[in-house]
């Protein structure tokens, strides 16, 4: 099948190459020449493990084109993937510029081509509840609501994970009122169904609410586990084995109750807000995803205040080491970043940080550039040498068992562990004072 997808971002990029590499032809549009031109050349302009080589194998078997012309993106196919970026609003409302300029294009392109062929649309941008509708009005208002169809397609990749969610989804939502889209998706999307159908037809309304509904629900899990290891650290308990005791029951399961500093990136943070300010603008009493939001902004203050309770005074003295600074491992996103959030709060308090992260070293360079007192390092290892202490921010493999002969390069044996990955009881046999949340 020929497909266009608008928007090269994250989303965009991932799905016009997975769709590319299951066989369809796919144009790739952004607005953004030069980023076009990178693309064509096969560069990818963010970490993504097996991005690079698909999007290139699909480049040279001329399965993958990228374009900034909506003349030849919208003639190449009449279905329309749309990844186009939605930020938010400080009040937590998405800002929807992008995708209505978007609309507002293709409703221009096909005015002015006239094909008479209907189009495709699948919205794959998060969007409050109600989204559609409104830009179903607006294709009605021109006339065009047998022309433009607009369906809803959220969503769920993890970063860092993303080609093998989209490959190997546990749900593909089509949230859609007209057939013949539910036919396409439901042929575009068979050949990741072999083992059983995960395509689920549900209205674009329901659409909309299950992409906000499972980010918050996961993000409240987060947040959940983590009061409890406020109370587990109180009473001296263990979250690991609380996560285990009441993820065993199969109605709560073990997965997404990891304790830690709390959750960032692009999605979750922005998708809990959205849904707080959705219940706001249709006035409904909701206090979970407000609660959810404050827990996670408080979870950062509460490691803060482990460190700086640990050292007390001498903490404004102290060279402190920081291992990790993407929002999470396998990306180097570092797009609400506890680890960022974390440096900024502590730089003032401290008088060194001494930087690692394995990928996210150049964007955290860049956002945290006005800082004077942090040094980058190229390794792990360097980070900590005269360093007072370690603090490590984000779960990368290469952090769960250092060698002890590199933590030994500490000038204190202390240990701060915002992801509980370390082995606490090794760490304390060879002398180290380990500090973990709700261990
Ligand atoms: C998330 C959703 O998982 C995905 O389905 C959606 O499409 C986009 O948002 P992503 O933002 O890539 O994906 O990351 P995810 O792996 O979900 O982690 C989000 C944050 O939660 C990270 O900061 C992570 O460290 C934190 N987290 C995750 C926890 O603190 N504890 C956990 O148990 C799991």
């Amino acid at each position: 099948m020929n497909i266009t997808v608008i928007g090269s971002g994250y989303v965009g990029l991932v799905s016009a190459a997975c769709f590319a590499d299951l066989g369809n032809h796919v144009t790739c549009l952004d607005k953004d020449k030069a980023k076009i031109k990178f693309l064509n050349k096969g560069n990818i302009p963010f970490y993504e493990p097996g991005l690079a080589s698909m999007v290139k194998k699909n480049i040279s078997s001329n399965n993958l084109f990228f374009t900034n012309s909506y003349k030849q993106a919208i003639s190449f196919s009449n279905v329309i993937f749309i990844c186009v970026g939605t930020p938010q609003y400080n009040n937590g409302r998405p800002n929807l510029k992008y995708l209505i300029s978007c609309i507002d294009t293709i409703i221009n392109q096909y005015k002015k081509e006239n094909s008479g062929k209907p189009l495709h649309l699948f919205i794959k941008s998060t969007v409050a509840p109600g989204t559609i509708k409104k830009l179903n009005k607006k294709i009605e208002d021109q006339g065009l609501e047998n022309k433009l169809l607009i369906s809803s397609n959220p969503e769920f990749l993890k970063e860092g994970d993303a080609i093998n969610d989209f490959l190997k989804p546990d749900r593909i939502v089509i949230g859609s009122n007209n057939a013949e889209s539910i036919k396409i998706a439901e042929t575009l999307y068979r050949p990741i169904c072999w083992k059983s159908n995960r395509v689920q037809i549900v209205s674009p309304e329901s659409a909309e609410i299950i992409k906000y509904a499972s980010n918050a629900f996961l993000a409240t899990k987060i947040s959940f586990i983590n009061e409890i290891a406020r109370l587990s650290d109180v009473v001296g308990a263990d979250i690991e084995e609380i996560r285990k005791g009441i993820g065993a029951d199969e109605r709560i399961n073990p997965n997404f109750l990891y304790a830690g500093l709390g959750f960032g990136g692009s999605c979750f943070p922005k998708d809990v807000s959205g849904l707080n300010h959705t219940f706001k603008e249709f006035k409904i009493d909701a206090e979970l995803a407000k609660a959810t939001l404050k827990t996670n902004k408080e979870q950062t203050n509460y490691f803060v205040k482990k460190i700086q309770s640990y050292y007390g005074k001498d903490l404004k003295n102290m060279q402190l080491a920081i291992w990790g600074l993407s929002f999470k491992p396998n990306t180097d996103d570092i797009r609400e970043s506890k680890a960022i959030e974390l440096i900024k709060r502590l730089s003032s308090k401290v008088k060194y940080l001494m930087l690692y992260d394995p990928i996210a070293l150049s964007n955290a360079k860049n956002e945290l550039s006005q800082l004077k007192n942090i040094k980058f390092h190229k390794s792990a290892k360097s980070a900590l040498r005269n360093s007072n202490g370690l603090i490590l921010c984000t779960e990368w493999k290469e952090f769960w068992s250092p060698p002890l002969t590199d933590l030994a390069l500490l000038k204190q044996k202390v240990i701060f562990d915002g992801r509980n990955i370390m082995d606490k009881d090794l760490l304390v046999q060879n002398g180290f004072k380990y500090f973990g949340i709700g261990k």
